[in-house]
């Protein structure tokens, strides 16, 4: 695969700004005699690529914005506590000094457990479990965030503590069929409704499980509202439709979402001080118009147009959106984009891109009105590329990924993915430089980024 190939995109990607050092007289970030503030965020120029421009994300200070996407790999034990040897290692390789990783989603409680082998936060053993995987991240200079999940009808009775169904906003079942722990498929249930006093004790559990990922070392948490898990059923009236204050108009259906940001600040805040860095990072991914596990709404738009805005007064580290590229049209996408403007810190864009619209969306952030501090989540290729912000770096070939290895439960498609040899950086180096042969202040940002993305290898 030559380079060209890297900016085919799955879908419909037009290949745009190519270099991942800019040449000179393209457009730019943004012009560094007068970098622009959105809150928190400067978006500056580096000489580099918009993807290897620094962010500032939360207290963290990023080196690019190549993000590791939460991948659900299901490497835990069946008593959901994560290999620490195996996952260690896996996180370790897709560390870059500066870089962001948000973990695989990990089940907040027993209850919230859908998948076999998926990690969790609420045991002890859990937590020191973690502690191993976050500090092989820290070791190498990267940062990393716990997605905190709960499935919710998305669960079946074979993985429920007590048997019973699994919980969820209305008794209305997804359709089709789930995976059991034994490895066999069965339709999914039609959930229980969660009692107004079960979601107190919801909250709760969030709240340990944030205390517990403070103590595990992360640096931050994101909570996972999106893709048609507990959150997102409530968001939306195809899956909710309570006649309580849960339930009807869009602001009922969005307290829980805002309970549970509420909750888990308040907690995350008060574990790592408030106003020191540590506490500004807590996040949230949200997938407005997405559609996996059967999410519908009458007024789709009206509702991330009431939730987008409201997040503000939180000051998240950031908002993580999967774009709805595969699964809406041209509308739903336009929607999508002019409600990442009416959220004032942040974004993190994720769904489908390859490394030259990955570019061009964090440009079209720098340069918009007002400017939008964007970075780019990458999944799938991050499982199949350990090294992938150096290939994108160095304009190498991406390597494919193997679905049928993304929920097996061994090293097998997890540790074993290629990294660049040492002649290909040398080689692909060398063309860099022989591009920019007069510009020195490019050569050393070259050195400079060659060495930041390095710990990987
Ligand atoms: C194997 C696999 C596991 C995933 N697990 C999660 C997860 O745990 N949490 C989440 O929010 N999204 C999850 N996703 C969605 C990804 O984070 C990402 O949004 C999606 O793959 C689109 O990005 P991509 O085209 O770069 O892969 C998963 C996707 C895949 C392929």
């Amino acid at each position: 695969m030559g380079h060209a190939d890297q900016n085919k995109k799955a879908g419909n990607g037009e290949p745009n700004s190519n270099a991942a050092v800019q040449p000179e007289g393209a457009t730019r970030c943004s012009d560094q005699s007068s970098d622009v503030k959105v809150k928190t965020v400067t978006c500056s120029l580096t000489g580099m690529a918009p993807l290897f421009t620094p962010i500032k994300i939360g207290g963290l200070q990023l080196s690019h914005r190549i993000i590791m996407a939460p991948l659900t790999r299901c490497r835990a034990s069946p008593n959901n506590v994560p290999n620490t040897k195996l996952s260690g290692e896996y996180y370790a390789q897709r560390t870059t000094k500066g870089g962001l990783i948000v973990s695989e989603a990990t089940n907040i409680n027993p209850q919230s457990v859908g998948h076999f082998c998926a990690p969790g936060i609420w045991t002890p053993e859990q937590v020191d479990a973690w502690k191993g995987i976050v500090s092989a991240i820290h070791a190498k200079g990267g940062f990393i965030f716990l997605q905190l999940w709960h499935v919710g009808r998305g669960s079946h009775s074979a993985y429920q503590p007590d048997g019973r169904p699994p919980v969820g906003p209305s008794p209305i079942a997804i359709k089709g069929q789930t995976s059991l722990p034994d490895g066999t498929e069965a339709p999914f249930e039609v959930p229980r409704e969660l009692t107004v006093e079960e979601i107190a004790a919801l909250l709760d559990d969030y709240r340990k499980a944030t205390n517990n990922a403070f103590l595990a070392g992360f640096d931050g948490v994101e909570v996972h509202g999106a893709n048609g898990y507990l959150i997102d059923q409530f968001l939306h009236d195809g899956s909710n439709q309570r006649t309580d204050k849960y339930g009807g108009s869009i602001e009922n259906r969005a307290r829980l979402l805002f309970e549970v940001v509420e909750a888990v600040q308040k907690v995350w805040i008060d574990a790592a001080g408030a106003g020191t860095p540590k506490a500004a990072n807590v996040a949230l991914r949200l997938s407005p118009f997405g559609k996996y596990q059967d999410m519908s709404d009458t007024h789709e738009a009206e509702l991330y147009g009431y939730v987008i805005p409201n997040l503000n007064r939180f000051n998240l580290a950031y908002l993580h959106v999967v774009e709805p590229r595969v699964s809406a049209g041209p509308d739903a996408i336009a929607v999508v984009n002019n409600l990442g403007k009416t959220f004032s810190g942040p974004l993190i864009s994720a769904g489908g891109y390859r490394p030259d619209d990955a570019n061009q969306t964090v440009m079209d952030g720098c340069k918009s009105n007002p400017p939008r501090a964007v970075a780019v989540a990458f999944g799938r290729l991050f499982i199949s590329n350990p090294d992938l912000p150096l290939r994108i770096f160095l304009r190498t070939d991406l390597h494919n990924y193997d679905r049928s290895t993304f929920y097996t439960h061994e090293a097998v498609g997890y540790t074993d993915q290629p990294f660049l040899k040492d002649g290909e950086i040398a080689d692909h180096i060398k063309e860099l430089r022989e591009a920019q042969p007069d510009n020195e202040k490019l050569q050393a940002a070259i050195d400079g980024e060659i060495q930041m993305l390095k710990v990987q290898v």
